[in-house]
This record gives C-alpha cells, structure tokens and sequence, in this order.
C-alpha cells in the first residue's frame, strides 16, 4: 500500500526515473554481449541486473556462484558467502579466507545484524611491534609475517551462515572449491596484481609457486590459474566447519608458519578468534534511515556524521545550481569527518569512541563552519567538550531475495595479496591487515591514514576500518538501497557520496555508482578528484592516482576555491542494490570488470 508520506512521494518519483531509465536503457542494452544472466549493461555503464534475487560482485564468477545458490533454493544470506569464498579464490589479491570481512544484514523480518569479522593483532602484539632501530618501520607492517592478523573472515560467513543461511554450509563452498580446483582464466585485474607485486611474492616459496610461473614471471591474461591447495582447504571447511581452521590443522600450520619466518601469530591465537555480533550505528538522513557499520569500522560512524552535516543543506538544489558547489560541500564535510577519525576512532572494545561524532548537534556545528564559497582550513579534529583530548585491495559485494533479505558485505586482505605470505599447503594468503592500526602516531598508513592512541596497536585489538557496508531504509522500515565500496578510506566517502545521490539527487543505484567522485582525507589536504567530475566513469585500465588525468572544468573551479586537487583514475569501487517498482535493480562499478545479475 502506498503511504503519502514525503518520502514515499520522494521514492515514487525516483522510481519513475529508474523505470524510464531501465526501459530506455534496456532495449539498447547488449544482452548476449554481457556474460551472466539477466545482466545489462546501462548507458551509465555500469551492469545492472533487476529481479527479485539479485547479486553484484567485482566478478563474473562469484556473482555466478551467488545465482548458483538462489537456484538452489538459497537466500541472500547464502548467496553473499558462495559469492564470498568464490571471490576469495578469483580475486584473491583482494579478499579471501586469510582476510577479514564485515557484513551487515536486514532481515526479512527487519532484524539488523552487524557481524564484525575484522581481524584481531595477535596477543603478543605490542606498540614496539614495528620500530627498528628506533624508528617506525611500516616496511614490516605491510609484507611478511608481522603484518599478519588473526584471519577473520571464516567466522564472520560461519556466524552469518548459521544464524540466517537456509542452504547447508558446504553447499556454500561448492563454486569456490570448482573455482580453485578446476581454475578460471586470469584476467586483467589479476594480472596487475601479481605484476605489479611479483617482487614480493617471490620472497615466499609458496606465494611463488602458486602465483608465478616457474619462471619467475606473472601469469598473463588469459592463462588458466589453478589452485589445487586452497581447493582442499575450502573442501575441509566445508566439510568441518570453522574449528578445522581455528582449531585444527589449519592454524596450527599457520602458526608454525609465521614464527618460523619471525612472526607471533599463534595457535591460541587462532583458536580464542570470534567473530562478534555489534549494534549497528542508526541515524537519520532526510526521511530516511541509515545502518552503518560500527567500529572497528569509522564507515558507519562518519558517514551518518557526513549526512548530518549535509542536512544543513539543499543539497538538490546547491546540485542543480553548481555541480562544483556540490563537490565543495561534500569535500568540506569529508574533511571534517576524516579529521576526527584520524584523533577519535579505534577499536571500542579498547578506547573510548565518543558518541558525539554522530549526533546532530554536534554536526550542526561543523555545518556552520562550511562557507559554500571557498575552501577552509581544518587544522584539526573537532572536540565539543573543550577536552586535551596505488596498490590497495579489498571487494564489495552485495545480495537482496524475494524474501526481503539483504546483505552487504565487505571483504579484504588489505592492500594488494596482503602480507604477500601463504601458508605452504593450503593455498591461504594472509591479509596485513595489521598496517591498518597507525603504527606510530603521525606515521601514515598504506592508505596515506594517520591515527592517534586510539587506533595504537594492542593485543587482541582490531585495527579500525573504512569498510563501510551500509543498507538505507525508507520511512516505512523497507530497504530503499545498499551500498559500500572498497578502496581504503576512499569506501567512506564513495559510500557517502551514493546515498546522497540516491536520496537527494534521486538517482538510480547504477547512475550514483557511475558518477564520478571526489575524495578528501583531511590529510594529506588534497582534494582528489576524478576526470569528468559532471558525468560518469568508465572501465579504468589499473592504479589510482594518475596526474595525467586532465583536470575538467569542475575540477578547475574547486582549484580557485582553495582545493589543492590530485586528479585520480579511479576513487573507489563500488556495488548497491536499490529497491524499484520493476524489483531488485542490482548495479556494480564501471570502472572494473565487475557482474550484476539477477534470478
Ligand atoms: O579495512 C580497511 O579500511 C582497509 N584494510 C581496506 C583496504 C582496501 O579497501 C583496499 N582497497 N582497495
């Protein structure tokens, strides 16, 4: 029944524009072109798929394996850990067992769960951890053994699996394991990543064997890529469940593994490893309500902070007036969320995280600080009490059934093959997941990141996250989209920056994930940007920033505001999944060769 309630209203019109949009764009759209089923390939080339099962992965494959489920019988629940574990097997450089993952759930019946896999800094972690010779060595933070935490990834799917999957566990695994024993052939992405870190890999003998030719060199596009050991390992989880890795063989040889190579990771280490179930962070955007991600994420805390700020504002009229003036408004609120993330954030089982960040008072406040005409200097984090106080890798993907179950999950390694290190045998590339803790105060991360105290590293802790998983609800409790991206700190504002398109520009989904985008760190103080900041992406060849992207013109008048502007190729990836009159409308990011599809 329909409600007159402004959303509703709101809702109706932007489903007009994606059924106008889908009608058009469907008949031009090249079906046969596109591999999958029901995909298409929109005018804002992004693939989008509509139906009432639906999935978008950054892989044909995995987005597969989730359809493979849903025919089965499966939910969303079972189709986001088939397309999970597959992902981890044909695009391990971003994600896999040896990483992490965070998932948030709406269910059918409007529960809410966030299900916090992050990895945890083994219990001998301490801060001196990476200091050599007096001085912070991210070097060890980044590759080897030291950069290894606890892989959380098995316990996060097991808890979601268990609590809401309707298919058996092992019926989850069977396109991961078809994947690694039988193999797929290389693609462009994958190929850069071994490329692009074959020096590293080559340092671990079986990182070596399984990701090299025995000559030394990368695989090339096109070359069939088998992975025999990390098909048994996925086939003995399968079959065991997640003891065989926490508790049995698996960690054991994991163990043994990195200390022999000088790490601490150890076996009790593996075995007290939980998976927790956390509140999610609820806030309210216009008629809308948004469940974020709580911490060890910052995604959910900033992005309901960046909303509450952008509530000052018209944001669809500053839009419809001067797109440059939109990217200001945005970068100024990026700016003062990233400042306080960098001071404020850590893991809340260890330090305190404010709630203030996310109230609407205190967002008010640095809304009044925001002047649309020029750029502001933020020299440091906001406190309201007064007090003393190019290689990066991970993957979004994200399912929605008929039944009224959605999911949104983000998986990493961390940067590209993680630490680079494999457990001999199993065929499990550990994540560096450890680099995402600030090492030292002021030193930055892969990701350029600073941190304070709060995200010092501690054992046991879990190293704070931009992962940024989020479903948005309408005034009546339905999901209205989901969305998260991955991309480092890049996921909270790319995340961000499609639900203000979705609500306040009423775009649909696959337009919000195509149009370019703008990123702010608060340091360094560069607003990055990509080319054609009016319109849309499309498939980029590899790497991210790139100074050889000619500044357009919006990019040119946010430089005379006051923005020192980095031109960048890419600035994230992401995939959502929006609600329409036609049914689930799933989209995922032109910039990579990434799969929509639908049942
Ligand atoms: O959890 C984080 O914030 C990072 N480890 C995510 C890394 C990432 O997104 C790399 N992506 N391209």
């Amino acid at each position: 029944m329909l409600s007159r309630s402004p959303s509703r209203r709101r809702f109706i019109h932007a489903s007009a524009t994606v059924a106008a949009y889908s009608i058009t764009n469907r008949n031009s759209a090249m079906f046969g072109q596109e591999p999958g089923i029901g995909q298409q390939r929109s005018s804002t080339n992004a693939r989008v798929a509509l139906g009432s099962n639906v999935v978008a992965t950054v892989h044909p494959i995995a987005s597969r394996a989730a359809i493979d489920v849903y025919r089965q019988g499966g939910n969303a629940i079972d189709a986001a850990v088939a397309a999970a574990l597959c992902l981890g097997v044909v695009d391990g450089h971003n994600s896999g067992i040896g990483g992490g993952s965070l998932i948030l759930i709406r269910t059918k019946l409007g529960e809410v769960h966030a299900i916090d896999g992050r990895e945890a800094a083994p219990s001998a972690s301490t801060p001196s951890l990476y200091i050599k010779d007096g001085k912070p060595n991210v070097e060890l933070s980044q590759t080897g053994p030291l950069a290894v935490a606890v892989p959380s990834q098995v316990a996060a799917l097991y808890l979601a699996h268990s609590k809401l999957g309707a298919l058996a566990w092992s019926a989850c695994f069977e396109p991961a394991i078809a994947a690694a024993i039988e193999g797929y052939a290389v693609g462009q992405a994958t190929q850069n990543a071994i490329q692009s870190e074959q020096i590293d890999l080559a340092r671990f003998e079986a990182s070596r064997s399984a990701l090299l030719k025995s000559n030394g060199q990368p695989l090339a596009v096109g070359d069939l890529l088998r992975q025999p050991d990390l098909g048994k390992t996925l086939r003995e989880i399968a079959k065991n469940g997640p003891d065989w890795f926490y508790q049995g063989p698996f960690a054991s040889q994991c163990a043994k593994h990195l200390q022999s190579l000088g790490g601490v990771l150890s076996q009790d280490d593996m075995s007290n490893y939980k998976a927790i179930e956390r509140k999610c962070i609820e806030s309210n955007y216009r008629s809308y309500k948004i469940l974020g991600f709580p911490t060890p994420s910052s995604g959910g805390t900033h992005i309901a902070q960046m909303l509450n700020m952008l509530q000052h504002f018209d944001v669809a009229s500053i839009y419809r007036d001067s797109p440059t003036k939109f990217f200001h408004l945005l970068a100024e609120c990026m700016k003062r969320a990233f400042a306080d993330r960098a001071h404020w954030l850590g893991d809340s089982d260890f330090v305190k995280v404010p709630s203030f960040l996310t109230e609407p008072n205190y967002a008010a406040d640095l809304a009044k600080q925001i002047d649309l005409e020029k750029a502001s200097i933020v020299s440091s984090y906001g406190n309201p009490f007064g007090s003393d106080d190019s290689k990066k890798h991970t993957t979004h993907l994200t399912t929605a059934d008929a039944l009224g179950n959605w999911v949104a999950l983000t998986s990493t390694v961390n940067t590209t093959w993680g630490s680079k290190v494999m457990v001999p045998g199993t065929g499990v590339m550990l994540n560096n997941q450890m680099d995402d803790f600030s090492i030292s105060p002021g030193v930055p991360n892969a990701f350029g990141l600073v941190g304070s105290e709060a995200n010092a590293v501690a054992p046991n802790k879990r190293p704070l996250s931009s992962m940024s998983p989020s479903i948005v609800l309408s005034d009546d409790g339905t999901p209205f989209m989901t969305c998260g991206a991955a991309g480092g700190p890049k996921i909270i504002n790319a995340t961000f920056q499609n639900i203000v398109r979705c609500i306040d520009l009423e775009q649909p989904i696959d337009m919000a994930i195509a149009s370019a985008r703008v990123h702010h760190q608060w340091r360094p103080d560069l607003l990055c940007c990509e080319s054609k900041l009016g319109g849309i992406r499309e498939k980029i060849s590899v790497g991210s920033a790139n100074e050889s992207e000619p500044k357009d013109e919006i990019a040119l008048r946010l430089q005379s505001m006051g923005h020192s502007i980095k031109m960048f190729s890419s600035l994230a990836i992401a995939q959502g999944i929006q609600s329409t009159p036609q049914g689930l409308m799933a989209a995922s990011d032109p910039r990579t060769d990434s799969s929509a599809l639908s049942q």
